[in-house]
């Protein structure tokens, strides 16, 4: 049945059936890239997780490997190899996992001597078997390890009861024996601003970029809320955040991101993108969950964590159409007769008025009763996705996702637009992004348009592509 599914992207990166959660184990191992994720083979629902794993040349087209990681009964993973990374140990790839038993989750190894194809349980698992004892923890699983001069590092993910998500910092000469330092930071689950980082924090990454150390976590209160980023220094094995942020304002749609460095140098992250729909449309689907797109991170001039697609992707690009400059009349929805799909690139530069509304919608039926509208506020500053008619069922997730963006004058909006059927990733001015699923019913809710309110907008121009997985 997931082949027929209207609602499967066609170049995201999924596998072929059943469930897909967080990107795991990212690394490029002799020039090709391999992605690990979670994956349960027996169903479209999160249960007994495996490892899948893919490989790619150029980040877009990706081969289906065999299962990496399966759960073994009568050990640390018994019920479930859970998230984690790979590292390159002196030219032996070794993965750091949580193995889930009896509901608590353990840090694992494996190693593989066959190019990351099949992989070996380390025989001494859990290689941290339990959690610092005077700890009071909320949950306790997910890794980063890198190596510093002197040895490896490792964090781990957690909650203090009554503070908040922290991060726990190890250090190991071997990867397999770990010494508990401190708590790297800790979270504060009563401060509301600049943004609420809740009680626990799965999956963290860290790294430095552009001069900056960062910390991305993923939010947890007994079920995704978001990924954010925090931007600071690092010093005596400490981390000072000094900027905190979502990382994508499209919530859970982008969820527990891993990122990895490549051969060039770039820093590259995946996430998870979540379904909008419900458990019981999952099931008739047969598949649920969808990776993002891969996107290079920076580091922007006032500070946040930046996100682009990568530029491989132009190799999905298929018929082309340009839109040449026009003007918007407020209050008008005008529908381009020459754009339309459901799985599309789209780059537009528009000029909203003063204090205005302008915008784009997509998947527009040609009587608007389904549209998704993407718009920028100029007087609210901010950028958009509103779902309200994405879907005239009423069981799928219509609530809006908004991002702040504060144009500088004369900067033009400039919106980077990647269609993949329900999923929807747009990129705003080179500093923000918002991940989202639609499910339009109709099949003839393929069209675009442009919007304006609150005075006349201007088209710069649009560009347009059909993509296609060759
Ligand atoms: C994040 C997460 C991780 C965990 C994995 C289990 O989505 O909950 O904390 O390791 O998924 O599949």
């Amino acid at each position: 049945p997931a082949a027929a599914d209207p609602h499967r992207p066609r170049y995201h990166f999924l596998p072929p059936a059943n469930w897909l959660n967080d990107p795991n184990g990212l690394i490029q191992w002799n020039g090709e890239y391999h992605m690990f994720y979670q994956y349960n083979p027996n169903g479209p629902f999160h249960s007994t997780i495996h490892w899948g794993h893919a490989v790619s040349t150029d980040l877009v087209h990706w081969r289906h490997l065999s299962i990496a990681l399966t759960p073994e009964a009568g050990t640390a993973d018994e019920d479930g190899c859970w998230s984690g990374v790979a590292v390159d140990d002196n030219g032996i790839p070794t993965l750091i996992y949580s193995g889930n038993r009896d509901g608590e989750q353990r840090a694992c190894l494996a190693t593989s001597t066959d190019g990351l194809v099949t992989w070996q349980k380390y025989g001494d698992n859990p290689i941290i078997p339990v959690p610092p004892p005077d700890l009071d923890l909320v949950q306790y699983r997910d890794h980063t390890v890198w190596r510093e001069d002197d040895a490896w590092y490792q964090l781990m993910g957690a909650g203090l009861e009554g503070q908040g998500g922290t991060v726990l910092l190890y250090r190991s000469t071997d990867l397999r024996h770990w010494e508990y330092l401190h708590p790297l930071l800790v979270g504060d689950a009563h401060r509301y601003t600049p943004i609420w980082l809740g009680p626990m924090w799965e999956c963290p990454d860290f790294y430095s970029l552009g001069g900056r150390q960062i910390l991305t976590i993923a939010v947890w209160d007994h079920q995704p809320q978001y990924s954010a980023a925090m931007v600071g220094d690092y010093r005596d094995h400490r981390f000072i955040p000094e900027i905190e942020h979502k990382l994508d304002y499209g919530d859970r749609h982008f969820y527990a991101p891993q990122s990895f460095t490549d051969a060039q140098c770039r820093r590259i992250i995946f996430g998870w993108i979540h379904e909008g729909r419900g458990a019981e449309a999952q099931l008739a689907a047969g598949w649920s969950g969808v990776m993002s797109l891969p996107r290079v991170l920076s580091v922007g001039s006032n500070g946040p964590v930046c996100m682009q697609p990568v530029p491989e992707l132009a190799a999905l690009r298929a018929e082309h159409t340009h839109t040449a400059a026009i003007d918007m009349p407020s209050g008008q929805v005008v529908v381009l007769p020459d754009v339309s799909g459901d799985t599309l690139e789209l780059i537009v530069e528009l000029v909203p008025a003063r204090e205005g509304l302008c915008g784009i919608m997509v998947r527009r039926s040609p009587d608007g009763s389904e549209h998704t509208q993407i718009t920028y506020d100029a007087a609210l500053r901010q950028l958009v996705v509103d779902r309200s008619h994405a879907s005239l069922d009423s069981t799928t997730d219509h609530t809006m996702h908004v991002a702040p963006l504060i144009l500088e004058p004369d900067e033009p909006l400039r919106l980077h637009i990647f269609l993949d059927r329900s999923v929807l990733e747009v990129f705003a001015n080179d500093r923000i992004s918002i991940t989202s699923r639609i499910y339009p019913t109709r099949a003839d809710s393929t069209c675009v348009a442009l919007l304006a309110e609150r005075g006349e907008a201007q088209l710069v121009g649009l560009d347009t592509w059909q993509l296609q997985m060759s």
